[in-house]
């Protein structure tokens, strides 16, 4: 008896757990979406408020952390927004987070599509963007060159240093990943880096990129010196041959004045 009201509890388990997360058609429970204020990318200690927008007017709202069933914050407001507040956060709370909205209406547990997923970065420092040229490093006199700075995150601002000069060379908001500087041949070479931040207060900053060289082809001084040695070792490889050669012909014709002598007084 006591067995069989067991096997019906855990039968009945599963339904009550997913009548808390019940998920509605996409149809007829339109999703919300959820936006960052000030921004998605912030450093420590920034207040940051999560913005769920229901399409139409909601009872019941429920911020999501990806990977967690249970709702992080719930908030009972009877209007198209809720506010979730994430005060001074922490780089732990750098993650995916989405938002459901519900109302009366659809009976208890219901809610709508999840919003899309916002990532939230919560860091003191963006990684290192790489610093390219394109086509390469190495110029003819007159061609141009373009610099390629790559980060990881669309949507930053990148700008350009030539190493040496305080204010940027180049500055550029970005939609993709990176940005492209394009530079006029003529004043080309020179040590180039790059850094990205995001496109607004509060500005989260990357590392700086590696310097990179840019030269005129032929002209590198590192080229010149190692030219010179090699033309250095081949010289002096030519005058030991030169050497060889000069001692070989000395013998060899010595002897061989040598050998013809008695030959001719046998004769
Ligand atoms: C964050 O919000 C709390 C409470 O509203 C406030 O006391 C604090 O000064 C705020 N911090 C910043 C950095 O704005
Ligand atoms: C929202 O409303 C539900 C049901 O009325 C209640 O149980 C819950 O405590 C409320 N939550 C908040 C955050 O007010
Ligand atoms: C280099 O760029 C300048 C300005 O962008 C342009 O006027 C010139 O034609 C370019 N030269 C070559 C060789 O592409």
């Amino acid at each position: 008896m006591i067995l069989l009201l067991i096997l019906q509890l855990l039968t009945l388990w599963p339904v009550c757990r997913t009548d808390l997360t019940l998920t509605a058609p996409a149809a007829s429970y339109p999703q919300p979406w959820l936006m960052a204020h000030p921004a998605a990318v912030v450093t420590p200690g920034v207040n940051v408020t999560l913005k769920c927008h229901a399409p139409q007017p909601a009872w019941r709202f429920a911020l999501f952390r990806t990977g967690v069933v249970t709702p992080l914050l719930l908030r009972n407001v009877s209007i198209e927004l809720a506010e979730f507040f994430l005060e001074e956060v922490t780089l732990t709370q750098t993650g995916s987070y989405h938002c459901r909205y519900s109302r009366t209406d659809w009976g208890p547990g219901v809610w709508s599509q999840s919003s899309d997923v916002l990532e939230l970065l919560v860091a003191d420092q963006l990684p290192r963007p790489s610093l390219v040229a394109l086509p390469g490093p190495v110029v003819a006199p007159g061609a141009n060159v373009s610099l390629r700075c790559a980060g990881h995150m669309p949507g930053m601002s990148f700008a350009l240093y030539r190493v040496g000069v305080a204010t940027p060379l180049q500055y550029v908001d970005s939609v993709q990943p990176w940005a492209d500087f394009p530079l006029n041949g003529a004043h080309a070479p020179g040590t180039y880096n790059c850094y990205y931040h995001t496109p607004s207060a509060p500005y989260v900053l990357s590392l700086v990129s590696q310097p990179l060289v840019i030269s005129y082809e032929g002209s590198g001084s590192s080229d010149y010196s190692q030219g010179n040695l090699i033309r250095l070792g081949l010289a002096g490889l030519i005058l030991i041959c030169l050497g060889i050669i000069i001692t070989f012909d000395w013998y060899s014709s010595s002897s061989a004045f040598g050998g013809l002598l008695p030959q001719q007084n046998w004769f």
